[in-house]
């Protein structure tokens, strides 16, 4: 996920590219860059960093024109780097190019080019692309582009411009978002409306295999085969603040719609075409080493840790293996059994918190093998650690984690099946089963969201509380710990996640009339066990909100007071659909309560200090 801007007109492009980066920054920040028309011809100023830097390298390498290009990064293919920022570039430096998405025939494409005699200075699918519309360049840019998007695969919002033919902008869009402003003797193009919500509320909405070619005076639009097309004009209405939320009320709660496209990006390119196995080509341990592992280690903070209770279960029953998961600020001071053949597994969605990279650092002293799980491409923890595994969730920007931990999940499956695979515990048809399950959950997590209204009232109810329960079995009492997480960190209500069976060890002296337990009855080979712990605290006054597979709600209602069924899963899934509800029960907790759901009091997104 990245952003792209664009402006031809009369304007200094580059107080309106930067200007619209700024916007976009929610996209990614970890380079960004621009290319704008000086008298020089087409120049380049791009950095590693936040756009502060690419504006420090402005004042001492200064441009000006009135057409120029700009894009914030959020790294996908090669780090974060000065040489990896957009805009890129051809040989000739006469075509400059920004782009949001992945190309995903960007190998072989850079293999033909380079054959060709094209030489390549960045790691990135982008460069590539600058290189392919040079080659198909015949004089008229708008068909070069044309035919280059015809050889690419994958997802991509373009910004192109030539030096030969300077008085044009061309845009392109597919699977990727793309806007074009309209102005008065300029336009303008943006990922996302705030890029340009400062200079037009007019603006075109492309769809996939749409292009426009914007001149000073003017916007014709076409398909990328070439036919002319006419669209209405939409007329912006809302300020930029909600726009940058995408019409939601908070970050987190477009964090939390954002689930499906998440759990899809995390799987794409990672699962074979025919189904029945998982590639992850990251993963640089040979068949040998990893049936040669012995133990693993998962550690991380807070909800990652959580994501790590859930990976426990997984990779313990999918692959055999022996699996602890620790607090990362708990695990260097405990003297842990760290061998060579000890794998260590980092979750953290910064990559940058300190009591996690502490924990790498001394995983890696002590020998041990360490691969990352994290959402951000180029962080401490990506870079420290032998093997990565990215979750493709995208920048999240709400404190409390939603899509950051199930996309953890994602990875988790993903990395559970793989280790199985290799180490031939797990028969091909498994396997399949399993990819098949996956792939129906963006759906099924899309279908719980289109209820999220059911849980406002039930959140209503619970914030007037000032203590909560959270119960569940097996994979329902892990998820049972994020749930009360997030419900506390958002909230400030109190909350207790418990093993459904040890509660009357010792808790259930705190169940009285009224007070709300959340009980988790997923696991299907569990429940009856779990009905009766409900039962327990039912007979003590507790007010129950049962969480159920979809076919079971009807039975499970008999033990609770309300009952919110979630899609039928295999058993091992259901933690990627049951935590959904309890996002949505946090969520609208805090909401009742007046609380700034987005940056709860203490907290910060990233805890850089031990
Ligand atoms: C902070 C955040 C938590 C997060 C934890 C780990 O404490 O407030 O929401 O779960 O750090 O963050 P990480 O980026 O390592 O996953």
């Amino acid at each position: 996920m990245c952003g792209i801007v664009g402006y031809i007109g009369n304007r200094d492009s580059k107080e309106v590219l930067i200007e619209g980066l700024k916007k976009l920054e929610y996209r990614g920040y970890d380079s960004a860059g621009i290319a704008v028309f000086t008298n020089n011809g087409l120049e380049i100023r791009k950095s590693k960093g936040r756009i502060a830097m690419l504006e420090d390298k402005l004042k001492s390498e200064p441009i000006e024109g009135t057409v120029g290009i700009g894009h914030t990064r959020w790294a996908t293919h090669g780090k974060p780097s000065d040489v990896n920022s957009h805009p890129h570039t051809d040989n000739s430096s006469k075509f400059s190019v920004v782009h949001n998405g992945i190309v995903e025939n960007y190998l072989d494409l850079k293999d033909e080019l380079g054959a060709k005699g094209h030489v390549f200075v960045s790691e990135t699918d982008t460069e590539v692309i600058s290189h392919l519309i040079a080659d198909e360049y015949d004089g008229d840019i708008v068909s070069a582009v044309q035919r280059a998007v015809k050889r690419m695969r994958g997802a991509y919002a373009l910004g192109v411009l030539t030096e030969y033919e300077p008085t044009k902008l061309v845009a392109v869009r597919f699977a990727s978002p793309l806007v074009i402003g309209i102005g008065e003797n300029e336009n303008f193009i943006g990922s996302d409306i705030p890029a340009i919500l400062e200079y037009t509320r007019n603006v075109y909405i492309l769809n996939d295999g749409e292009m426009a070619v914007l001149t000073r005076s003017g916007v014709e639009l076409m398909t990328t085969s070439g036919d002319i097309i006419s669209k209405e004009i939409f007329h912006v209405d809302w300020d930029l603040v909600t726009a940058e939320k995408a019409g939601f009320d908070h970050f987190m709660l477009k964090e939390i719609h954002e689930q499906p496209k998440a759990y899809r990006d995390t799987m794409l390119g990672r699962i074979s075409d025919d189904g029945k196995s998982v590639e992850l080509k990251e993963i640089g341990m040979t068949t040998e080493q990893i049936r040669g592992i012995s133990r693993i280690h998962i550690v991380a903070c807070g909800t990652a840790f959580h994501a790590g209770l859930v990976g426990k279960t997984v990779i313990e029953s999918l692959a055999r293996i022996p699996v602890e998961t620790d607090v990362a600020s708990e695990y260097r001071y405990r003297s842990p059994i760290i061998t060579p053949d000890t794998l260590v597994i980092v979750v953290s969605q910064s990559g940058e918190t300190a009591d996690t990279l502490a924990a790498l650092r001394e995983a890696k002293r002590n020998g041990a093998r360490v691969l990352a799980i994290t959402n951000v491409v180029g962080s401490s923890v990506a870079r420290d650690a032998d093997d990565v595994i990215t979750t493709w969730a995208g920048p999240e920007i709400a404190v409390a984690s939603t899509k950051g931990y199930s996309s953890q999940l994602i990875a988790f499956y993903l990395l559970g099946l793989y280790l199985a695979q290799e180490r031939g515990t797990v028969e091909e048809a498994k396997v399949a089963e399993i990819v098949a399950a996956m792939n129906k959950l963006p759906d099924q997590v899309e279908s719980i969201l289109e209820q999220a209204n059911v849980f406002k009232g039930v959140a209503e109810s619970m914030s007037k509380h000032d203590n909560l329960f959270f119960i569940g079995r097996g994979l329902d009492f892990a998820v049972a710990q994020e749930g009360s997480l997030k419900l506390k960190e958002i909230s400030y209500i109190h909350s207790e996640a418990y093993a459904a069976g040890e509660l009357k060890h010792g808790t259930l002296a705190l169940i009285e009339d009224g007070v709300p337990v959340i009980a988790l009855v997923t696991q299907e080979d569990l429940y009856e066990k779990t009905l009766s712990n409900i039962k327990e605290v039912k007979a003590r006054g507790a007010h129950v909100l049962g969480v159920a597979n979809a076919g079971y709600e009807g039975e499970v209602m008999k033990s609770v007071d309300e009952v919110f069924s979630i899609p039928r899963t295999l058993p091992l899934l259901t933690p990627a659909l049951s935590v959904v509800p309890l996002q949505l029960l946090s969520y609208y907790a805090s909401l009742a309560r007046g609380n700034d759901v987005d940056k709860p009091r203490n907290l910060a997104k990233s805890v850089t200090v031990e």
